[in-house]
């Protein structure tokens, strides 16, 4: 029953779309209709209201975390597989027909709740970039694929498989940002286009 209860437990917490209902909730329309379509606080940014892009982002991260500590509490044993569930909640999320986000906010929740220096360093990364590159994608990217790296590198063996694969995930879930990329179209964060 644990394993069933942790995917569950995951999953339900992972699919709720806080940028969706927040964007909803503030009056300024359905995210998915509004810049790249997506559900994640990059593109409530484009909204203009950073407050929200700030709640969304800080919702989606703490997530991710929660389902780590939840599971850790009541389910013990069941982390990985609630750090699974969580994350493809997120990304497929049965309320909006499976699709939901990238993924990079509640991944980095749940890195820095089952392994915190791998956390640390994915925040460095990604927040590094971002004000460096100033792309959101790339970032996200990066620091998605820092996680598996670092906990190779800090002898956490045992994470490294299952951040890798979340890790690929991400990747998958921004093949258009790297369409985008390769043809010099993706958008800096802040920029008009985004
Ligand atoms: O976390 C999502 C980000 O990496 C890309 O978002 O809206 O530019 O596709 P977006």
């Amino acid at each position: 029953m644990a394993p069933v209860g942790a995917l569950l437990l995951g999953y339900l917490l992972g699919s709720i779309p806080f940028g969706v209902l927040l964007t909803r909730a503030a009056g300024a329309g359905d995210l998915r209709t509004i810049g790249s379509g997506n559900i994640g606080a990059t593109n409530v940014l484009r909204t203009g209201r950073k407050g929200l892009a700030a709640a969304t982002l800080l919702l989606d991260l703490g997530k991710g975390a929660a389902a780590i500590w939840l599971a850790d509490a009541l389910l013990p044993g069941m982390t990985a597989l609630a750090a699974a569930a969580v994350f493809l909640g997120h990304c497929y999320p049965v309320w909006l027909k499976f699709r939901g986000g990238k993924g990079v906010a509640t991944l980095m929740g749940v890195v820095l709740a089952l392994y915190w220096p791998s956390g640390l360093v994915y925040a460095v990364v990604w927040l590094g970039l971002l004000a460096v590159v100033r792309i959101s994608s790339v970032a996200g990217m990066s620091a998605a694929i820092s996680a598996p790296v670092s906990a190779a590198f800090f002898g956490r063996i045992d994470l490294v498989l299952l951040l890798l694969a979340l890790a690929l995930i991400v990747l998958w879930k921004h093949r258009d940002n790297i369409d985008r990329l390769l043809s010099g179209a993706e958008p800096r964060v802040g920029s008009k286009r985004g």
